[in-house]
């Protein structure tokens, strides 16, 4: 009993040595006024940079307001770079990729007698929504890893509103137009880099004036 209570005495004064001459050390250095004049700087400069390079967005720009009064011909001009993978006629045929009638808001793998991948149902959204479409056709691999689509993906916002909007005309009876809900999800789940925000709005302004 006498024994363990000396050595818990004894640790405990080891480790308060331990953390003074510990505690004296930082001290010392944080005190040193030259290194902490040249830290401040360091701090400063590296916060700069860090500014400056503003990590990208991982998701694609909103395009859902957009599809409506989307520029349907230029989708159907940009869609020569599916066809060779695609055909877009009611039932088919097949190609390397499945054909694409009665896509847009319809289940995925609609294409009978095609060898899907499975990679494009992995995330557990069973239909092309219009959100869905926005962010395969940004960057299929991205949206879809494992995807049997080689294809790198359509950049600019306004391609992938014409390609989505030319997409929809491909049904005995189109899908209704994106509602109101369905624009104002996208927005908040794709939300852009506050930068772009402003960018956005700014392009938007003499539009919501016509
Ligand atoms: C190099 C060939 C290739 C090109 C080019 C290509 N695709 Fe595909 N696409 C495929 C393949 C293969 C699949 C099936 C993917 C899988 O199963 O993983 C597919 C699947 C799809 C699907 C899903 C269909 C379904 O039944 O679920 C859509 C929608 C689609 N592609 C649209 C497009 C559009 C729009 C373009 C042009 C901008 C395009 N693709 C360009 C090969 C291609």
């Amino acid at each position: 009993m006498g024994g363990m209570e000396f050595n818990k005495i004894f640790a405990a004064l080891l480790v308060a040595g331990i953390v003074a001459s510990l505690s004296g050390f930082i001290s010392k250095k944080l005190v040193h006024p030259e290194e902490l004049e040249e830290n401040a700087f360091h701090v400063e400069v590296a916060e700069g940079g860090a500014a400056g390079a503003a990590p990208k967005i991982q998701l694609p720009e909103p395009v859902l307001h957009l599809v409506a009064a989307a520029d349907i011909a230029r989708g159907e001009k940009l869609a020569k770079a599916c066809a060779a993978c695609h055909s877009f006629e009611k039932g088919g045929p097949n190609g390397v990729g499945p054909y694409l009638w009665n896509t847009v808001n319809k289940p995925k793998h609609h294409a009978s007698g095609f060898s899907y991948s499975g990679a494009l149902t992995a995330n557990g959204v069973a239909n092309w929504t219009y959100q869905s479409l926005n962010y395969f056709l940004w960057k299929p691999k991205k949206y879809a890893p494992g995807t049997k689509m080689n294809y790198l993906g359509i950049k600019k916002p306004e391609d992938r509103a014409a390609m989505i909007a030319w997409l929809r005309t491909l049904a005995d009876s189109p899908a209704p137009l994106p509602s109101a809900a369905e624009i104002a999800t996208e927005k908040a789940e794709f939300a852009p880099e506050p930068e772009e925000t402003a960018e956005t709005a700014a392009a938007e302004e003499p539009a919501a004036g016509e």
